[in-house]
């Protein structure tokens, strides 16, 4: 036990921490924009799920403090190893490395911070409703909590429309560098199966922003009204 407790405080298992709630998160960005892609097939679609969702206090709190806390060590730790290398790294270091690193790589740091503004905002705006109150408490024809209107409202908004395409530019270069990245700190033994996992990660980012933007133009130029 005390073993396993000092792996975790070593820089490596700090990383393979930071590497595990990454990949967690990332299942959770999936399917989240597989389930708000439900707005292409109309408000009764995407409101029942919601309230599918909702309907299940169980699961829905286990999955949000499932969330929150895989969200704080892993940006508590990467904050924390990233102060430590900056810290400890000379200068040429730096230089040198620049040169091989994709831009994805170099800048996770700064795509991790816009990716945790957004998250904030986004909470504030779509979860609790504090941003902006109009759909809050608005109710479908069925009954449902009208979701559907609330998303059609916001991205009517160019405002919010640059926000949260922002916020997507964040998520695609954070995600093209993290999948590849989390397999590499993991060290897979089998080499065609790390190649093919480092192929994918750019891969599945680019398909998660796709569908995110997709919904936000859809309604930001009227094909889903
Ligand atoms: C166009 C992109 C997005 C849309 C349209 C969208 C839409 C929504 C909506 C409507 C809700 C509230 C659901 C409800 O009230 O039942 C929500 C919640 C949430 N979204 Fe998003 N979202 C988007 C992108 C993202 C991204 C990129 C992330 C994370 C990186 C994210 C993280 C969350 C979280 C953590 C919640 C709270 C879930 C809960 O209720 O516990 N969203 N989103």
């Amino acid at each position: 036990m005390m073993r396993l407790l000092s792996h975790f405080q070593s820089s490596v298992g700090k990383k393979m921490v930071i590497a595990l709630t990454g990949l967690g998160l990332v299942v959770f960005v999936m399917f989240h924009m597989l389930g708000n892609l439900q707005l292409f097939e109309g408000p009764h679609a995407l409101n029942s799920y919601a309230a599918f969702l909702r309907d299940m206090p169980i699961v829905l709190w286990t999955v949000r403090i499932g969330l929150l806390s895989m969200a704080v060590f892993h940006v508590g730790l990467a904050l924390q190893l990233s102060i430590r290398n900056r810290r400890a790294r000379p200068v040429e270091y730096t230089l040198h490395r620049y040169r091989q690193a994709s831009i994805a790589s170099r800048t996770m740091a700064i795509s991790g911070m816009i990716l945790l503004l957004f998250v904030g905002f986004h909470l504030l705006h779509l979860t609790a409703g504090v941003i902006d109150p109009t759909f809050s408490d608005r109710r479908d024809p069925d009954g449902y909590r009208d979701v559907y209107g609330k998303v059609i409202h916001a991205f009517q908004n160019p405002f919010m429309v640059l926000l949260y395409l922002a916020g997507q530019l964040g998520l695609g270069l954070h995600l093209s560098h993290a999948i590849a990245g989390s397999v590499q700190t993991m060290g897979f033994e089998h080499a065609a199966l790390t190649r093919l996992l480092k192929a994918l990660g750019p891969m599945i980012g680019l398909i998660v922003v796709l569908g995110n933007v997709a919904i936000i133009l859809a309604v930001f130029l009227g094909i889903v009204r």
